[in-house]
């Protein structure tokens, strides 16, 4: 769905090529990427790293072919540790796992923050407007990089990105291992590239998935519907999410289904 999104509006600047697509099985893997058609000429390679409403994640990134990498890491950012040389440019809104919404993170690589551009390009809009500024190019968003910094330091007390992404196994893995045992509910994600951020999944029936999101939302377990273009439910485990969070959202499906289980 954002590849869709960026799809779209990188077709307003230039030609767009999709040299890998999972529309055929309504975006539950990830494509082989490992020898894409790519044009000698082409800019850059975008990817969307975790796909939030999908549930499906990258496990390793594409061969490029020696082009530029530019990832969407906004719903993984900071979720594990990343090898920012293999990018030329990562972006990621804040808002997932980072600080409160309104603010994104752009790394890009300093060949790559030109100053060529078509004089229409609004400042606002120019890389080279916030590096020479350093960020503060306009009134930033204070409050934003205030909560970001704390979150900064909390990663590094625990022991780093390491750390959490480890933690982030163990929570996601409390919920795959269910919906792997579960007869009611099953992963719509090929397990190979599940998202340890964004899980997706149904039961047989709409109905049934409806009776549930009620049932958990009544129970005050929140946002659990599963975005309206793939239905069913999706639990977002961000890193704020603690594994107990996980743990009790298992046990009340689990019960659930035994209620729900002639
Ligand atoms: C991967 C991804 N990219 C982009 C966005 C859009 O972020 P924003 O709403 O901050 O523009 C989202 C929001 O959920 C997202 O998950």
């Amino acid at each position: 769905a954002w590849s869709k999104k960026a799809i779209a509006e990188a077709k307003k600047y230039g030609e767009v090529i999709v040299a890998a697509s999972s529309k055929d099985k309504n975006y539950s893997y990830i494509p082989d990427c490992s020898d894409l058609d790519i044009p000698d000429d082409a800019d850059y390679v975008y990817i969307c790293e975790n796909e939030t409403i999908h549930g499906v994640t990258w496990q390793q990134l594409p061969n490029t072919k020696g082009h530029i990498l530019v990832s969407d890491q906004s719903s993984m950012f900071l979720s594990q540790p990343c090898n920012v040389s293999d990018y030329g440019m990562i972006y990621a809104g804040v808002q997932k796992n980072v600080g409160p919404a309104g603010m994104v993170i752009a790394i890009i690589r300093e060949d790559l923050i030109r100053e060529d551009l078509d004089p229409k390009m609004p400042i606002y809009m120019r890389y080279d407007t916030h590096a020479k500024n350093d960020s503060m190019y306009n009134t930033p968003n204070c409050w934003a990089i205030y909560c970001c910094g704390k979150v900064f330091k909390y990663l590094k007390s625990i022991g780093g990105l390491e750390v959490m992404h480890q933690r982030n196994i163990e929570k996601a893995k409390v919920i795959y291992d269910f919906l792997d045992s579960s007869k009611m509910f099953h992963g719509t994600v090929e397990p190979e590239f599940r998202s340890l951020m964004n899980i997706p999944f149904v039961t047989d029936s709409a109905e049934l998935d409806a009776e549930v999101v009620a049932a958990t939302k009544a129970a005050g377990y929140d946002n659990l519907k599963g975005h309206k273009s793939v239905g069913g439910l999706r639990a977002s485990v961000y890193n704020a999410m603690p594994i107990e969070g996980a743990q009790a959202l298992v046990e009340f499906l689990k019960k659930f289904e035994a209620e729900h289980t002639k």
